[in-house]
């Protein structure tokens, strides 16, 4: 396979989506960001002028209203499929989540399986689509990426199902979506999925007010300023930087197609550490940080390991993440109230 050099990236103006367009341009790609929102997209293109010749912005509608990929994909060679409705705040869970998020991967991939030059799509599915809640330890365990959520899909839209199992439900049925698509289309391109746990670190993306945070910022940001100890519904992350990274490797390996990886750091987390952390690295952080403890759950593992290896990523330690995020959201803080 030879090196994909013109890539589509949805959900560009996202966390996570920001961070690989910008980890494309270091390297020299061309990139194409996709966005519902073209003023966002414009506000991303002017914050990197040095990448203005390599960065183009298109608008694709959101998923719950046909969006079409067919102009997005001429002429690039390789996708990053970021895109996909991440928020627990829902009336309507099957709407809301897990039918835009399958809607997404397929139209993403109907209109890249008619543009002959794509090469690759990596798709970032999540750890959602990966954990078992009803798999506990003892004994201990490690999830890799052999492991598949079990819930239904009856399950994941029932009425009286919460924002959160919704997520995991659309997340794995979106994953599906796009492995089935692969059988039995037997496209020109392969696929790469990636599930990342909980992702945190400082943003790349336009962000008017802390209050439009992304979700999981959102927790570190409720403990660093005294809000709120949110539950750590699992004790794996991965820094937004290094998903990037292994993202692009994802893109750019031969060997990667056809694989899935989960992309993790080996260090666990808890949002007591987010406290503790906070409070050795800035000054104000005894007098404001969230009350209450939490230890880390290490009863059971994660193999980021692999992924780790075979994409070449190094994982950053959590202190670091947290402080990177917290500085930022800080100097944010004080924008907003001058
Ligand atoms: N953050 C995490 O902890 C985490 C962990 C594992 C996996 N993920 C996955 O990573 C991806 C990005 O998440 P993120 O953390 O970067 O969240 P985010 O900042 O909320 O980004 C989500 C992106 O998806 C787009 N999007 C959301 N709903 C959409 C819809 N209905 N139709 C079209 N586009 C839609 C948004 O588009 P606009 O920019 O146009 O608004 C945004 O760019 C998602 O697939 C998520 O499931 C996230």
């Amino acid at each position: 396979m030879s090196t994909p050099l013109y890539i589509l990236v949805t959900g560009a103006t996202g966390f996570i989506g920001a961070h690989v367009v910008d980890e494309l341009l270091r390297r020299g790609h061309r990139v194409r960001a996709a966005t519902r929102s073209l003023p966002k997209g414009e506000l991303m293109k002017i914050s990197r002028p040095q990448y203005a010749a390599r960065l183009d912005i298109v608008q694709v509608r959101d998923f719950s209203a046909s969006a079409s990929f067919t102009d997005a994909v001429q002429g690039v060679d390789g996708i990053i499929h970021v895109a996909s409705p991440f928020t627990y705040t829902t009336t309507d869970n099957e709407k809301e989540l897990v039918k835009p998020a399958i809607a997404g991967v397929k139209s993403v991939l109907d209109a890249a399986a008619q543009e002959g030059k794509v090469k690759r799509v990596v798709i970032t599915s999540s750890f959602a689509a990966v954990l078992d809640v009803g798999r506990t330890a003892p004994p201990r365990f490690a999830y890799t990426s052999e492991d598949w959520n079990p819930l239904t899909y009856e399950e994941a839209v029932a009425k009286d199902t919460s924002a959160v199992v919704a997520y995991r439900g659309s997340k794995k049925f979106a994953e599906l979506a796009a492995w089935e698509f692969v059988r039995e289309r037997k496209p020109g391109f392969d696929v790469v999925t990636l599930c990342p746990p909980m992702t945190f670190g400082p943003i790349a993306h336009p962000v008017e007010r802390l209050a439009d945070l992304n979700e999981s910022n959102a927790m570190l940001w409720a403990v660093a300023s005294g809000k709120e100890m949110p539950v750590a519904r699992v004790p794996f992350w991965v820094d937004v930087r290094d998903l990037a990274v292994a993202h692009v490797e994802a893109l750019v390996r031969a060997d990667a197609g056809g694989k899935r990886f989960v992309v993790a750091s080996p260090e666990k987390f808890s949002y007591g550490l987010v406290k503790r952390f906070v409070e050795e690295q800035f000054e104000w952080g005894r007098e404001r940080v969230a009350q209450g403890e939490q230890e880390v759950d290490d009863g059971y593992d994660l193999d980021g390991e692999r992924a780790g290896r075979e994409l070449g990523v190094g994982y950053r330690g959590f202190r670091e993440t947290v402080r990177d995020f917290v500085e930022q959201a800080v100097k944010m803080e004080g924008r907003e109230k001058s």
